[in-house]
């Protein structure tokens, strides 16, 4: 057993939880819209096709916002092709994925599937084979009431779709029309204008890098900036991770990576705003993150034109989830700058929740401490100062065996702690003495005798949290034990 202890005081505030932060992904990828949100046959299904067991399953994950319809996929899409009568829709390859899109799926429907859902939608253009002209369209389409060519055809109450993304991942050479930083900071600038001449109250995300490994990683950042400081709102980022061979110490430990990537983007805004004499703050739209085995994903290469590949269908263990449970106390430790926060994805394709066409629906591991992080870190995010041993990994150096975050609310406080030990528990005491109100605690834990093991649809429930012992509170402190290699909640109230 190590032994821990943690502060936590209202006093440290980092920020409010900008709830968006809890946002999600759909893409026309895989089985993410067609047998995954969609799929008219299933039993399950509502009139407008949208599976309901799935739609139940995204209310429970909490996402109050899902970006869409890419991607990569967004890169080579013609949103006119997914209006008008499904009938007569084209039928396009897709170059992201080489896959055949029906367009059965568009704009349109996908706003049906959101307002029943429950969510705001989160926009991107395709800047890559596309540009302004498209761009301005499509707000006019969404977003204005009437009496224009596009808002006509659109018909009914326009769609108020608020946060736009100027393109995707555009800094990856991967991508269909991949741009220099220049050349990408003036097609997003131009496009801005654009877009805010039709709908000046729409908040816009200028791409950033698409991970920190990138050799442009830093310099993408300020050149855009440079350029774009005063045309947008937010620069995103994208972080996939996964575990390397046998390292599982590492892997525990990639927060710490997600930590750094976040204070450089940061670094690098302010360092713009200071040379522009700004007042504004550019914040950050962490708008793809998730655990993803890329090293899998070469032998899934897409070579024949299918419409509903099985895509990076990753299924995830109890440790991707303790990571996943990470890297959200990560993005909370950033509540002052990172505002949006998207999980990718939602269904099937790297996704907290599987489906079978025709069949079941079930939550993979990582659902689990997405929805109790999601539904309970509303508030305002809290420092934990803490004292720790710390356990040697390969790949980040020594690292705190506890990483953690607190998020105070009306209701209490909600500490969310990940112990990275692989084989110790660790004998927490947390010092509560600045919030002498709280006295019941509560303790819910995602941790298993088997590191390794996963829901599937025949064991949809064999992974799921589980509630630990009451920890105990004396004298303004409390003691909880975290089981090795855990995610935990404990809800002090
Ligand atoms: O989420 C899968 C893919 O990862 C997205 O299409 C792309 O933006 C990123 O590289």
């Amino acid at each position: 057993m190590l032994n821990a202890s943690l502060t936590v005081d209202p006093a440290y505030t980092i920020g409010t939880v900008d709830p968006r932060l809890y946002g999600s992904f759909v893409e026309h990828m895989g089985r993410c819209v067609y047998t995954g949100i969609y799929e008219p046959g299933h039993p399950s299904a509502n009139g407008d096709g949208f599976r309901q067991d799935v739609a139940e399953l995204v209310r429970e994950l909490g996402v109050p916002i899902v970006r869409y319809p890419g991607g990569n996929f967004v890169s080579n899409y013609r949103w006119e092709d997914g209006i008008g009568p499904v009938a007569d829709r084209p039928r396009r390859l897709d170059l992201a994925w080489r896959s055949l899109e029906t367009n059965e799926v568009g704009v349109g429907e996908f706003m049906t599937w959101a307002r029943a859902a429950g969510v705001d939608p989160m926009m991107a253009v395709n800047l890559g084979t596309r540009g302004l002209e498209a761009a301005r369209d499509l707000v006019e389409y969404c977003n204005l009431p009437g009496g224009t060519y596009w808002s006509d055809l659109r018909g009914g109450d326009p769609y108020g779709i608020k946060v736009w993304c100027l393109g995707n991942e555009m800094d990856g050479p991967w991508q269909t029309g991949h741009k220099t930083a220049e050349e990408y900071a003036r097609i997003a600038v131009e496009t801005a204008k654009a877009m805010r001449q039709v709908d000046p109250s729409i908040e816009l995300v200028a791409c950033g890098s698409s991970n920190r490994a990138m050799p442009t990683f830093g310099s993408w950042e300020a050149t855009v900036l440079k350029e774009a400081y005063e045309a947008v709102d937010y620069i995103s980022a994208h972080a996939y991770y996964q575990q390397h061979g046998d390292d599982r110490a590492s892997f525990l430990a990639v927060a710490t990576d997600m930590d750094a990537f976040i204070e450089e983007v940061v670094a690098t805004a302010d360092h713009v705003r200071a040379v522009k004499r700004q007042s504004k703050r550019i914040h950050i739209s962490f708008d793809e993150w998730n655990v993803w085995y890329q090293s899998r994903f070469v032998g899934e290469t897409n070579l024949e034109v299918e419409q509903t590949p099985r895509l990076i269908e990753d299924v995830y263990s109890v440790t991707d989830a303790v990571v996943v449970g990470n890297l959200l106390i990560s993005l909370l430790r950033h509540a002052d700058r990172v505002k949006i926060g998207c999980l990718a994805q939602l269904v099937n394709v790297i996704a907290p929740i599987m489906t079978e066409p025709g069949g079941a629906v079930w939550k993979q591991a990582s659902f689990h401490p997405f929805a109790l992080t999601a539904r309970y870190g509303q508030g305002t995010a809290l420092q934990t100062v803490a004292s720790a041993p710390s356990v040697p990994t390969s790949l980040y150096g020594d690292v705190p065996v506890i990483d953690s975050v607190a998020v105070s609310s009306p209701d209490g406080v909600v500490i969310f702690a990940v112990n990275r030990s692989l084989d110790d528990s660790v004998a927490l005491d947390v010092d509560l003495r600045s919030l002498p109100s709280l006295s019941a605690a509560s303790h819910t834990a995602l941790f298993d005798d088997d590191p390794d093991a996963v829901n599937t649809a025949a064991s949809p429930d064999r992974v799921a949290p589980k509630t630990v012992d009451d920890p105990k509170i004396d004298g303004g402190r409390l003691q909880a034990v975290l089981p090795p290699l855990s995610w935990n909640m404990i809800r002090v109230s």
